[in-house]
């Protein structure tokens, strides 16, 4: 008899092991308040789907859970350097963020730039512990801080907000949009589900799988994001609302219109299915959750 999955219980539970490493591995005492800074872009708030996706891939193919936690921590670090950046007055120049003012408004731009810079070394100091003290292995910690370097960087999360930027006020097409957006939000998501797989040793089937998922996912994440800016309000985004079409930026919305952009992300989301039904793998009821919970969000 299958067993009913207690998606809310499973989040529960993993939450409190990541805002916990969280809390102990970001620094409170840096010099020059630098330290406060971090902690208030990192801790308290975030829905913390990157660790989520971590967490969930690594439970699937049986990983170490230490390096599945640490890896968690690493994504949603670079993750919150990157929302530390995306906010400031010279990208999106926001004020809100996770319902509070962000963090060059708290504390500065020059505070704002640092705080990111070192959330991004502590994500992979935080990867790359002693091997011996940590039991994982140096190739397995290698191989994690290359798949996050690479979703990070040029072909990544930072190559598609140097896309993003460049196309503030003009027209994209949508293999363009799709390439922006697979970059800038997708590549950080889908480093997410693969650094759980590389937690262990996945077959070669069951990777490719879940690198299938973790791309249509991704990719789904910001269509939602941009369906969102437009349908949801401040409060319950605990960001700005309708920030794209007040910028001109090129989105999934102003291209294809609101019901094509749910289409498509109804669509995402079979393919992000499909690939787990083909990936051999017994235990993915919780990737499965989460692909659902990013396409039927509120926030
Ligand atoms: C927001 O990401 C930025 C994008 C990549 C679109 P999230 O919606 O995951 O933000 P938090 O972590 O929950 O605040
Ligand atoms: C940027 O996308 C995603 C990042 C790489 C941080 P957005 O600029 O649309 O993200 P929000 O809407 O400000 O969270
Ligand atoms: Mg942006
Ligand atoms: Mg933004
Ligand atoms: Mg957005």
């Amino acid at each position: 008899m299958k067993t009913t999955f207690d998606f809310p219980a499973w989040i529960q539970g993993q939450l409190a092991d990541v805002e916990q490493a969280l809390q102990a591995w970001v620094p409170g005492s840096a010099p020059g308040g630098l330290g406060e800074a971090m902690r208030y872009a990192v801790l308290d708030g975030g829905k913390r789907l990157r660790p989520l996706l971590v967490l969930a891939a690594a439970e699937a193919i049986n990983g170490h859970r230490e390096a599945a936690l640490r890896s968690a921590c690493g994504v949603e670090l670079i993750h919150a350097y990157s929302l530390v950046h995306d906010d400031m007055p010279c990208m999106d120049n926001d004020v809100l963020r996770r319902g509070k003012p962000t963090v060059h408004v708290k504390f500065g731009e020059a505070l704002a730039l640092l705080a990111g810079d070192a959330l991004q070394a502590l994500a992979f100091e935080v990867i790359a512990p002693d091997p011996h003290e940590s039991g994982i292995s140096g190739d397995v910690q290698a191989r994690l801080c290359r798949i996050l370097a690479r979703a990070a960087g040029h072909g990544g999360m930072a190559g598609g907000q140097a896309i993003d930027l460049a196309s503030v006020g003009g027209s994209l097409s949508e293999t363009q949009l799709r390439q922006m957006h697979r970059l800038k939000t997708g590549a950080l998501l889908q480093a997410s589900v693969a650094m759980g797989a590389a937690c262990g040793s996945a077959g070669s089937e069951p990777a490719s799988a879940l690198d299938r998922y973790g791309a249509a996912l991704g990719l789904a994440f910001q269509v939602v994001d941009d369906i969102l800016d437009v349908t949801a309000d401040s409060a319950t985004l605990g960001k700005t609302a309708g920030k794209d079409a007040a910028h001109d930026k090129p989105t999934y919305v102003s291209l294809l219109g609101l019901d094509p952009s749910r289409a498509y992300a109804q669509a995402l989301l079979d393919e992000a299915l499909g690939a787990l039904a083909v990936s051999g793998l017994a235990n993915t009821r919780a990737l499965e959750a989460l692909a659902r919970m990013v396409v039927e969000r509120n926030n």
